[in-house]
């Protein structure tokens, strides 16, 4: 069954902790943070002392995407802050063989971030070290970006190379988007823009439309 993890990057960020509380009520496999250092991406999000305020509001995961340009300063801060999953992005320059094995340490999910225009040639050397893809179907930065529908392609494309890493596809995704990535081979998708569309009254509405495009019943 594919995973399903809503961003809170759409929350009302003035009420985190309630809305995190709704999300966890409707059975989601756990909670994607966006984490943008305004270097990497141009816009700001959260830090290490907010996830550690949320992470008493639900049992489930935190998956935190380091949109940063120095994940070796914030990898271990958000892991103590509560992260379960965490990812940055390939296209860092340099080696990132020591920080995958920094966040691997702590016992803790590893994955890699891909950018819509960054080849799978650049991934596939760290594919044995990692746990999971977060395959980016929008450019990085904000919510409600342009689905980027040819990026599903790198989905095969990596699963050649690994026929059983975890693919998890954030950007653009909504009823609409999601069959596509489910049918070739995603393992869990994020989404923002759809499931927060409408507010609070509309979440159940949205995840379970979600849910059906994905196949589950
Ligand atoms: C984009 C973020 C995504 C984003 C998804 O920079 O990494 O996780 O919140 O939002 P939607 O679903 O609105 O594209
Ligand atoms: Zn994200």
């Amino acid at each position: 069954m594919t995973k399903i993890y809503p961003s809170l990057l759409s929350a009302d960020f003035a009420h985190l902790g309630a809305e995190i509380q709704r999300w966890d009520a409707l059975g989601i496999d756990g909670f994607h943070l966006d984490v943008m250092d305004g270097h990497f991406v141009p816009n700001l999000t959260m830090g290490p002392s907010l996830v550690k305020s949320i992470r008493p509001y639900t049992l489930k995961a935190f998956d935190v995407h380091l949109m940063v340009t120095n994940p070796d300063m914030f990898i271990e801060p958000f892991i103590a802050a509560g992260a379960d999953r965490i990812s940055f992005h390939v296209e860092l320059e340099g080696d990132l063989t020591p920080l995958i094995a920094k966040a691997e340490t702590h016992d803790k999910k590893v994955g890699l971030a891909l950018n819509p225009a960054t080849s799978v040639e650049k991934l596939a050397p760290y594919l044995p070290m990692i746990d999971f893809v977060l395959l980016m179907t929008v450019e990085p930065g904000f919510a409600g970006g342009q689905f980027v529908a040819k990026a599903l392609d790198k989905i095969p494309e990596i699963l050649v190379h690994d026929p059983s890493i975890d693919i998890v596809v954030d950007g653009g995704i909504s009823p609409k988007t999601a069959p596509r990535a489910v049918e070739l081979g995603a393992a869990g998708l994020v989404a923002g823009s759809s499931l927060f569309a409408g507010g609070p009254d509309r979440y159940r509405k949205n995840l379970a439309a979600l849910q059906r495009a994905t196949g589950r019943p």
